[in-house]
C-alpha cells in the first residue's frame, strides 16, 4: 500500500512509520523537521506543515510525484500544552487546534478527492484517550482530540459509500513523546493553581515515561491497517486506562471528576515522581 504519514518524525508517528516500511508498504513520511525530501528505497521523506496550506499541497503534488495517489492516509501530527484553562493564551489554543484538528482536516481534504477517485482509501486518525476523557490542565489538547473524535465519526458515515474507510487509534500513555512537543505555559508557579499544576505535571510525566511500548503500538497500527475492515477505533492502552475510559462513561460526572483529581492532584505521588526530571 502507498501509505501517507503525517507527524513521523518523532514519537508515536516514527514508530507507526516504521512498522508500515517493515510490513512492506510504501510510506511517504512526513514532517516540519523533514527540511529537505529524502528518498530511499522507494520510501520518501519529505517537509510537511499540517497548520500551512500551501505546504500540506507542496507535500500531496511531491508524494503524487513520487508514488501516486494515497492508498492510505495515517495522521500522528500532534502537539500538547500543559497549563490552566485560566491562564492557557488562545494564541496557545488555536496553535494546538491548528495542528491536532485542522491540520487533519486539511489533509483530510487533499487525500478524499483522490480516495474516492480510486474507488477507496483508508484514513487512520491519532486521537488520544484524551478525545474521551478530559484531564487537568490539558484542555487545549483535550479539546482538539475530542473535536477529531467527533469529526471522526461524521467522516466514517460520509465516506464509507466510496469506500473509504476511517479508524481512530486512541493510545493511552507510551514511552515516546519528545517533550519538545509538549510545552508549557509560563508563570504556572505563580498562580493560585500552583500545586495541582505541579502534582499534575509529575503525574503525568511519570505516566509517559513509564508508558507502554512504542514500537508494538506502531506494529498494532500497521497490522489494523491491513486487515480487509478496519476498526473504527482502535484503543491501545493499559488495563487502567481502559477501565478509566470506562468509568467515565458509567459514573456520573462529579464522582468521575473526584476520583480523577484525587489521581492526578497527589502531593505523596508529586514527591516520589520528583527527581524524575
Ligand atoms: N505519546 C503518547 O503517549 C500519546 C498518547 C496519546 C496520543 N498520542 C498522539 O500520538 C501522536 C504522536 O504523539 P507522540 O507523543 O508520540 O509524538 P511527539 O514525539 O510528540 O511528536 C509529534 C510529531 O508531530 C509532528 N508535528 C508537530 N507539529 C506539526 C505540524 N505543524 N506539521 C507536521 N507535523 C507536525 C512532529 O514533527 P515536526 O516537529 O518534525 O513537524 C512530530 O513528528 C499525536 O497525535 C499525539 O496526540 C500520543
Amino acid at each position: 500500500m502507498i501509505v501517507w504519514v503525517t507527524g513521523a518524525s518523532s514519537g508515536l508517528g516514527l514508530h507507526t512509520a516504521e512498522a508500515l516500511r517493515a510490513a512492506g508498504h510504501r510510506v511517504i513520511a512526513g514532517a516540519r523537521s523533514f527540511a529537505t525530501e529524502r528518498v530511499e528505497n522507494g520510501n520518501a521523506y519529505l517537509p510537511l506543515d499540517v497548520t500551512d496550506p500551501a505546504s500540506a499541497e507542496a507535500f500531496a503534488t511531491r508524494a503524487r510525484a513520487l508514488a501516486g495517489s494515497p492508498e492510505a492516509l495515517v495522521q500522528c501530527a500532534g502537539v500538547l500544552v500543559l497549563g490552566s484553562c485560566e491562564h492557557t493564551p488562545l494564541e496557545e489554543y488555536r496553535r494546538v487546534m491548528e495542528t491536532n484538528f485542522l491540520g487533519m482536516v486539511r489533509m483530510n481534504q487533499l487525500v478524499l478527492p483522490l480516495m474516492r477517485e480510486r474507488g477507496g482509501g483508508r484514513i487512520v486518525m491519532f486521537s488520544s484517550i484524551n478525545g474521551l476523557l478530559g484531564v487537568p490542565f490539558q484542555s487545549a489538547y483535550t479539546a482538539a482530540k475530542h473535536a477529531v473524535e467527533g469529526y471522526a465519526e461524521c467522516l466514517q458515515m460520509e465516506a464509507q459509500a466510496f469506500g473509504v474507510q476511517v479508524c481512530l487509534v486512541e493510545p493511552g500513555d507510551h514511552r515516546s513523546g519528545s517533550s519538545r512537543y509538549r510545552a508549557k505555559v509560563e508563570g504556572m508557579a505563580g498562580t493560585p493553581y500552583a500545586d495541582a499544576y505541579r502534582q499534575t505535571i509529575a503525574v503525568i510525566h511519570h505516566d509517559e515515561t513509564h508508558g507502554s511500548d512504542p514500537a508494538a503500538l506502531g506494529r498494532k497500527v500497521a497490522k489494523a491497517l491491513s486487515r480487509r475492515h478496519m476498526p473504527t477505533r482502535l484503543r491501545i492502552a493499559s488495563p487502567d486506562q481502559h477501565l478509566a475510559v470506562w468509568l467515565h462513561d458509567l459514573l456520573p460526572g462529579g464522582l468521575n471528576g473526584a476520583i480523577l483529581r484525587d489521581y492526578y492532584f497527589n502531593e505523596k505521588k508529586a514527591r516520589a515522581y520528583a527527581g524524575e526530571g
